[in-house]
C-alpha cells in the first residue's frame, strides 16, 4: 500500500487528541517516523500559535506524567509540522478551506477523533470536496450505539467510501500486549494443545480503572461501560484469546478468524449481566440527573464451538474501582487426582496463566511446587515476565495505529463484520438493560458482580488470592 503524505486530525481540541494523539505524534517524530505534516481541524477560534502551545502543553504533560525527558529538538520539529484549520464541522466552508490547504497532497489520512454522532456529517463534508475520493478515513470507537445504528452508520459511510478506505479504531488492537496474545498462543507449542475445554476451567477478563470519567461526562453519559469498552476492547481481547489460529498473519486471515469465533459467542442475556453505577456519578459534570448509564458491568458468556463449549468466560470493567488494571486470567482444571493435598487442607491452587495487558505488561504462570519440609505438599509459585524489562520499551497503541493508517495496513483495525457480530452478542442487554446497582468508589463494584463467578473473581495482580 502507498504511504499517506499528510495526516488530518478532526477533533484537535478534544480529550483524545490531548491525551493520546499529540503525545503519539511526538513519539513518532522522536523516532524519526513522522515524515508527513499534520493538519488539525477545530472549531475553536485559535491562532496557529495558540494551537501549537496547546499541543506542546499536552505533550509536556504526558511526558511529565511518565517521568520522561522531552527531546526539545523533536518537539520543535513536530510543532513545525502542525497546521490549524479553523471551522465548524457543520459549515461547508470548513471543508472547502481544508481542501485548499491539502491541494498539494495526494493521499491524506483523515482521523475523526470526534463524537460518534458526527462521523457521517463530517464524512459527507469530506465527500462534497472530493476528499473521500483519495483519503483513508479513520473512525474512533464506538462504531454505532447498537446493532441497528452500526448497520446504518456503515451504510451511510459506504455510500461515501469503500471498506478498504475505512479504518475503524479500537486502540486495544494497537497495544503490543494484546498482540502478544497471538504470539503467546501460536508461537509457543507448549500451550496450544491445552487451550481448550478439556483443560481450561474458566477465563476471567478484568479491565478496572480507579478513576472516574475524568471530565468526559457528556461523552460517557451517552455510552456507558458496555459501549465504551465492552463491545470493543474487551471483546477484542476475548477474541485474541479464543480464536482459532489464522492460516497466516495477513489482515484478512486474522479478521476471518475473529469473525468466526465472535459468531460462536452466545448472545448475552440480562440474567448473565450485572450493571453498576458508582455513587457520585450523577453529580459529575455533563451527566444527567437521572442517568441510567452504567459505569460498571460484569458478565458471563459462553462460546458455543468445539474448542470452548461449556467453559464460562467472565468479563468485568468499571470506573472508580479499587485498582487500575487490565488482565486476562486463564484458569486450568485441577489434576485428575489430588496426590498432594493433606487431610483438612484445601486442594492446591489450579494452574493459571495471567496476561497483564495494561501497564507493566507481561505474563505470569502460576504453578505448584513442593513446599519445603518433610511433608509432600505444594505451594503456589509464579513465573513472571515483564516484557519491557525483558525485551525493551514497547510503543504506545496510538503511535502504532497512526503509523498503520499512514501505511495503509488494516491488520490493527476492525472489519465491519466483526463490529456487527460484537453488537449482536450484546444486543439483548443493550436494548433492554438490566437493573443498575449502586457501588462505592475504591471497591470491586456491586456485590451482585461477585456472585456471578462461583468461588469469586481471581484477585488482580497475584495468582493465589481471590478478590472479594
Ligand atoms: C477508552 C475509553 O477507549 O479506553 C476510556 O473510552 C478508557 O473510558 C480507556 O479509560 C482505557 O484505555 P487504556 O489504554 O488506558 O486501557
Amino acid at each position: 500500500m502507498a504511504r499517506a503524505d499528510v495526516l488530518v486530525l478532526f477533533g484537535a481540541t478534544g480529550d483524545l487528541a490531548k491525551k493520546k494523539l499529540f503525545p503519539a505524534l511526538y513519539e513518532m517524530e522522536e523516532a524519526g517516523e513522522l515524515e508527513i505534516p499534520v493538519f488539525a481541524v477545530a472549531s475553536s477560534k485559535w491562532t496557529q500559535d495558540e494551537f501549537k502551545i496547546r499541543a506542546e502543553a499536552s505533550i509536556r504533560e504526558r511526558k511529565a506524567s511518565l517521568d520522561e525527558v522531552i527531546n526539545e529538538s523533536a518537539l520543535n520539529k513536530l510543532l513545525d509540522k502542525l497546521f490549524l484549520v479553523v471551522g465548524d464541522y457543520q459549515d461547508p466552508q470548513t471543508f472547502i478551506k481544508l481542501r485548499e490547504a491539502l491541494l498539494e497532497f495526494k493521499l491524506p489520512v483523515i482521523y475523526l477523533a470526534i463524537a460518534p454522532g458526527m462521523f457521517t456529517d463530517v464524512t459527507q463534508g469530506l465527500a462534497k470536496v472530493n476528499l473521500t475520493a483519495i483519503a483513508r478515513v479513520v473512525v474512533e470507537k464506538p462504531f454505532g450505539r447498537d446493532l441497528a445504528s452500526a448497520i446504518a452508520l456503515d451504510e451511510a459511510l459506504k455510500k461515501l467510501l469503500p471498506e478498504d478506505q475505512i479504518y475503524r479504531i479500537d486502540h486495544y488492537l494497537g497495544k503490543e500486549s494484546v498482540e502478544d496474545l497471538l504470539v503467546f498462543r501460536f508461537a509457543n507449542t507448549l500451550f496450544e494443545p491445552v487451550w481448550n475445554r478439556n483443560y481450561i476451567s474458566n477465563i476471567q477478563i478484568t479491565m478496572s480503572e480507579d478513576f472516574g470519567i475524568d471530565g468526559r461526562g457528556k461523552f460517557y453519559d451517552e455510552v456507558g461501560a458496555l459501549r465504551d469498552v465492552v463491545q470493543n476492547h474487551l471483546l477484542q481481547v476475548l477474541t485474541m484469546l479464543t480464536m482459532e489460529p489464522p492460516i497466516d498473519m495477513s489482515s484478512s486471515a486474522l479478521q476471518d478468524e475473529k469473525v468466526k469465533v465472535l459468531s460462536a459467542v452466545r448472545k448475552v442475556l440480562p440474567s448473565d449481566v450485572v450493571r453498576g453505577q458508582y455513587v457520585g456519578y450523577l453529580q459529575e459534570e455533563g451527566v444527567s440527573a437521572q442517568s441510567p448509564i452504567e459505569t460498571f458491568v460484569a458478565m458471563r458468556l459462553f462460546i458455543d464451538n468445539w474448542r470452548w463449549a461449556g467453559v464460562p468466560i467472565y468479563l468485568r470493567t468499571g470506573k472508580k474501582l479499587a485498582e487500575t488494571t487490565m488482565e486476562a486470567v486463564v484458569e486450568f482444571n485441577q489434576p485428575p487426582r489430588q496426590l498432594f493435598a493433606t487431610q483438612g487442607q484445601p486442594a492446591p491452587e489450579p494452574n493459571i496463566v495471567r496476561f497483564r495487558l495494561g501497564r507493566q505488561d507481561g505474563v505470569d504462570l502460576s504453578l505448584q511446587a513442593k513446599a519445603p519440609g518433610s511433608q509432600l505438599i505444594t505451594n503456589t509459585v509464579d513465573l513472571t515476565v515483564e516484557f519491557a524489562a525483558a525485551l525493551g520499551a514497547r510503543k504506545e497503541a496510538y503511535e502504532r495505529l497512526l503509523d498503520a493508517a499512514i501505511l495503509g495496513d488494516h491488520f490493527r483495525f476492525t472489519r465491519i463484520d466483526a463490529v456487527l457480530k460484537s453488537w449482536e452478542i450484546l444486543e439483548n442487554i443493550v436494548l433492554a438493560p438490566s437493573t443498575l446497582h449502586p457501588y462505592f468508589g475504591a471497591t470491586w463494584g456491586p456485590q451482585e458482580a461477585m456472585e456471578l463467578v462461583p468461588g469469586g473473581w481471581m484477585d488482580v495482580g497475584t495468582a493465589a488470592e481471590k478478590s472479594s
